[in-house]
């Protein structure tokens, strides 16, 4: 089955994650998924010009100019999801760039199927440090976005930072991880130098849950995600 993939940007990244997206599926590297729409809730987002470049629909869901029209917060999530359920019959939403927090008014149309990429290291749950692969106890990194979220890690002496890929829950940036980046810091970084790498690695992570998504690899269990081998995958 050809899962059909909704990517929702904004205009505070360049659209690098969605065009990395595109390319793992031209490449094979995603091969049960398809991006049928891209949303913005900007018009600005640099990110759309890689829907209209491949005439992928684009839909913009500006959030001011809803609560300008007297609805409320609850109102744009639920009419979100009723959108890319309904008009586009979504079976991943992948939030990659996305700034909005999205409630339990969208998350209830799409149950463990919505996914986040967040630029900090996340642990699974509300759990407030976790150990890196080389052993090190870092803390997690939440409620930051782009550039503040590296500054962070930065301006707090982190050895190391990176990327978090993880189902979206009602609790912000605590949903089961499903694959993480780790970047290391150097002394002469900056925002700009060590967003380049995270980015860089951000690029093979989010097309790599994608395509584990896609092919039915990823269980929730106990709150974390298992990744099922390839030949269970069915199951
Ligand atoms: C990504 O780095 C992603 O981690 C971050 O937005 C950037 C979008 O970059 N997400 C968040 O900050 C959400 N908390 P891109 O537009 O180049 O893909």
């Amino acid at each position: 089955m050809v899962n059909k993939i909704a990517v929702l940007i904004s205009d505070k990244g360049t659209g690098s994650n969605l065009a990395a997206i595109l390319q793992a599926i031209d490449d094979g590297i995603i091969r049960n998924g398809k991006v049928t729409v891209v949303v913005s809730d900007k018009k600005e987002a640099k990110g759309l010009i890689h829907a209209c470049k491949r005439n992928i629909p684009a839909e913009i869901k500006g959030l001011k100019e809803y609560l300008q029209q007297g609805k409320t917060r609850q109102n744009y999530d639920y009419d979100l999801g009723v959108m890319l359920k309904m008009k586009y019959h979504v079976d991943l939403v992948v939030l990659a760039g996305w700034m909005l927090i999205l409630g339990k008014n969208f998350l209830k149309y799409f149950p463990d199927k919505v996914i986040n990429l967040h630029p900090g290291l996340l642990p699974d749950g509300d759990i407030d440090y976790l150990i890196l692969s080389d052993g090190i106890k870092v803390k997690a990194i939440r409620g930051l976005h782009t550039d503040a979220a590296v500054q962070f890690a930065i301006d707090h002496h982190y050895p190391v930072t990176g990327s978090t890929v993880h189902f979206v829950t009602p609790l912000v940036d605590q949903g089961p991880v499903i694959i993480r980046s780790e970047v290391k810091i150097k002394n002469k970084d900056n925002v700009k130098t060590l967003y380049q790498r995270m980015k860089k690695a951000e690029h093979k992570i989010l097309p790599e849950a994608i395509a584990l998504f896609c092919d039915n690899r990823l269980k929730i269990e106990d709150g974390r995600v298992i990744i099922k081998d390839a030949e269970t995958s069915s199951a």
